[in-house]
Formats: structure tokens, C-alpha cells, sequence
């Protein structure tokens, strides 16, 4: 099955052709270099950049693909979570573009986008495995027991793990977005240096980065510029330490015997549940994330997966990936399909 998918759930322009597992084009216009003036996601200059972008990403994705919309069978696109104004932009495109050509439309949770990144080419991945998706908007450890379906086994209760490392990069004075430059300016520095809390409540998988976030603030107004600037390679090494440690002690916790539950869940988790790990998101290209989800499988001997860095971040081969195991909708049960935004209720 062939797919065109788009997505413009927050501030990367996409659209890709894929065919089953093969990408065959995946086009991404980041608008990064828009947004960082203002030290992370304008949604209003999100939602304009995506309008103005998405006829044109669209067409380099068919034309990269050597195909056109007629030889596509269905059109995928995410319909949240997300910035509102930008879903719509990529939600109102391929409603249009499925309507002129009378094709079926394909509605994608962005999430489930993340995890089926693992489905696609190199080296497709089947479930059962377990996913950490830790990027700008999120922050979940994610059951996937089949193609089509995850269950969320902790997320963040505030801040995401890459909304941390943004807004650390903005009290250092670092630029954005901050993870990247969080890890650049870490390098030398003495990860030791600095103790930030790590939230480790006694039960339970979900994140909190607020309280590590506080603590870099507090930190930098007692230091002063002049000591902030001197330590800022400690200072950095020392907060992606901090971060870095909740994601892997709570991957280690969820995949560890008898867990503890923070609340009842659909299954239990067993030892042996899952097959392998992967990680996914933007901060899924962090090192030292991934040495340390690295020693971690290997001491419990499970594989761990690493997409390549362009289908971890927002792309939009995932959300086909994932389109392809969800049923088409077809035209035109989908044309009153609304969009929803990060932290609402889902449509069902
Ligand atoms: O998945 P993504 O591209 O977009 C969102 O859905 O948010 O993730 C972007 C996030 C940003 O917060 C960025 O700072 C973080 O991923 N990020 C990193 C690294 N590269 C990107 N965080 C830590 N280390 C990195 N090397
Ligand atoms: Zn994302």
C-alpha cells in the first residue's frame, strides 16, 4: 500500500510517501531558525510557517518518491496531540488533497507516530517492545504489545524531558533548540559538579523535570553571570546528567521485575514482557541517553533499537508507519474530522 502522510503538529513542516515498511520520501522543513530568536515554539508563527510550507513539502514528497497523488492509496495525516493551529494547517491539507481525489483518509495519533517509527525500514522492529519517546512536547514510556495500539506505562506529570533542556539552555544563555547545546557545552564539563534533584517518587513510571528545571534557576541567580559563564560546562553536565538519569531510571524501573504501579493498568508488567527497547523523540539523540539505555540493555540482555536520528524526530514516514496498521476512512466520512490539541480529551 502506497500512503502520503503529512504532519505539522508542531514546528516541522512533513510529508512522506512510503510503501509498507519502505520510506520512499520524507521531507522536513524545520522552521527552528524561525523560532529561535524567541528561545523556543511561537504557535501562531508555527501555524503561519506551516501554511506557507506544506503545498510545497507535499509536492517534494511526491515528486522524491517519482509518484504522483492519483498512484497514492490513501492519505495519512496527524490529527494530535499538538499545537492546534498547526495540526489544522496538516489536517485541512490532506482532508482537501483526499477529497479532490476521492481517496480515503487515514487519522494518526502523533504518538503512536513515534512508536511506529520502529516499524519502518532499515531494520523494522515487532512488538512486544517497549518505547521512551522523549522529545520537545513529550515524555512517555510506551507499551507497544502489537502494530497498532500502545499503552502508556508513565508520562510527564509538567514539562517534557526537551522542553527541560530548552529552557536549561536559555537560563545558560546556550542557544535553541537547547538539547544539542546542552550536549556541545557539556562536553568537558564535570557531570558531578552540580547535584540537581532527580524526581524518583517511590512508585510509579511518570517524569517530572519541573523540580530540576526550578533548580537550575535558583542555581544561576546564586551563582551570578560571572560564575555561571566560568562553570557552564559543569553547569551543563551536571542538568543533562540530571535529566538523563530520570529517563533511564524509570526505563529501568519499567522494565524491571514487579515494578511498582502508580495505578492499575490493563496488564501487569512481567519479567520478559519485552522482546527489546527503542527510544524515539528529539532527545533520543542525546549520547549520553543512549550509552546509558545502551549499558542498561545489555546488562539485562535485551536489544536495544535506535532509529536513525531523522525518524526519531517529528518526520513524517512515522505517521504512515503507523497509518498503515489504523483502518482508512473513506471519503467522505472524514470531511467534519477535527483536530485535537495537546492535553484534550480524544476524539474517539
Ligand atoms: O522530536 P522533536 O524533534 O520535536 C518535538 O516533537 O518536540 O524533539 C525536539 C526536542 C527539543 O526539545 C530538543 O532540545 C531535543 O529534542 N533534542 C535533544 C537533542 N537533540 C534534540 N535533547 C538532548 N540531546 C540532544 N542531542
Ligand atoms: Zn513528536
Amino acid at each position: 500500500m502506497k500512503l502520503l502522510a503529512i504532519e505539522t503538529s508542531c514546528d516541522d513542516t512533513c510529508a512522506a510517501v512510503t510503501a509498507g515498511p519502505r520510506v520512499l520520501s520524507n521531507v522536513v522543513s524545520s522552521q527552528a531558525a524561525l523560532h529561535e530568536e524567541f528561545g523556543g515554539v511561537v504557535p501562531e508563527v508555527a501555524s503561519r510557517h506551516h501554511l506557507e510550507l506544506v503545498n510545497a513539502v507535499v509536492a517534494a514528497a511526491l515528486k522524491g518518491a517519482d509518484t504522483e497523488i492519483e498512484e497514492v492509496d490513501a492519505i495519512a495525516v496527524t490529527r494530535g496531540p499538538g499545537l492546534i493551529g498547526a495540526l489544522l494547517v496538516g489536517l485541512s491539507t490532506a482532508k482537501a488533497l483526499a477529497a479532490a481525489h476521492r481517496k480515503p483518509l487515514i487519522p494518526v495519533d502523533h504518538l503512536q507516530g513515534h512508536v511506529a517509527a520502529n516499524f519502518l525500514e532499515p531494520e523494522p522492529l515487532d512488538p512486544p517492545f517497549l518505547c521512551l519517546v522523549a522529545s520537545g512536547g513529550h515524555t512517555l514510556l510506551a507499551g507497544a504489545r502489537d502494530h497498532s495500539s500502545f499503552e502508556t506505562l508513565g508520562s510527564t506529570l509538567d514539562d517534557a524531558a526537551g522542553e527541560a533542556f530548552d529552557k536549561g539552555a536559555r537560563l545558560l544563555g546556550l542557544g535553541y533548540p537547547g538539547g544539542p547545546a546542552i550536549e556541545c557545552a557539556a562536553r568537558g564539563g564535570d557531570p558531578e559538579a552540580f547535584e540537581f534533584p532527580v524526581a524518583m517518587s517511590e512508585r510509579g513510571l511518570d517524569f517530572s523535570y519541573s523540580g530540576v528545571k526550578t533548580a537550575l534557576v535558583y542555581l544561576v541567580r546564586d551563582l551570578g553571570p560571572e560564575e555561571t559563564e566560568r562553570r557552564r560546562a559543569d553547569l551543563a553536565a551536571s542538568y543533562q546528567r540530571a535529566i538523563v538519569g530520570q529517563l533511564v531510571a524509570k526505563l529501568e524501573r519499567a522494565l524491571s521485575e514487579g515494578a511498582p504501579q502508580a495505578k492499575p493498568r490493563s496488564h501487569p508488567i512481567n519479567e520478559g514482557e519485552w522482546r527489546a527497547v527503542a527510544l524515539g523523540g528529539g532527545v533520543a539523540a542525546n549520547a549520553e541517553l543512549r550509552g546509558r539505555a545502551a549499558a542498561l540493555c545489555e546488562e539485562l540482555g535485551l536489544p536495544l533499537k535506535l532509529v536513525p536520528i531523522e525518524l526519531c524526530t517529528d518526520n513524517a514516514a512515522m505517521i504512515a508507519s503507523a497509518a498503515r496498521f489504523q483502518g482508512p476512512i473513506p471519503y467522505p466520512d472524514y470531511l467534519d474530522f477535527d483536530a485535537f490539541p495537546t492535553g484534550s480529551v480524544r476524539a474517539a
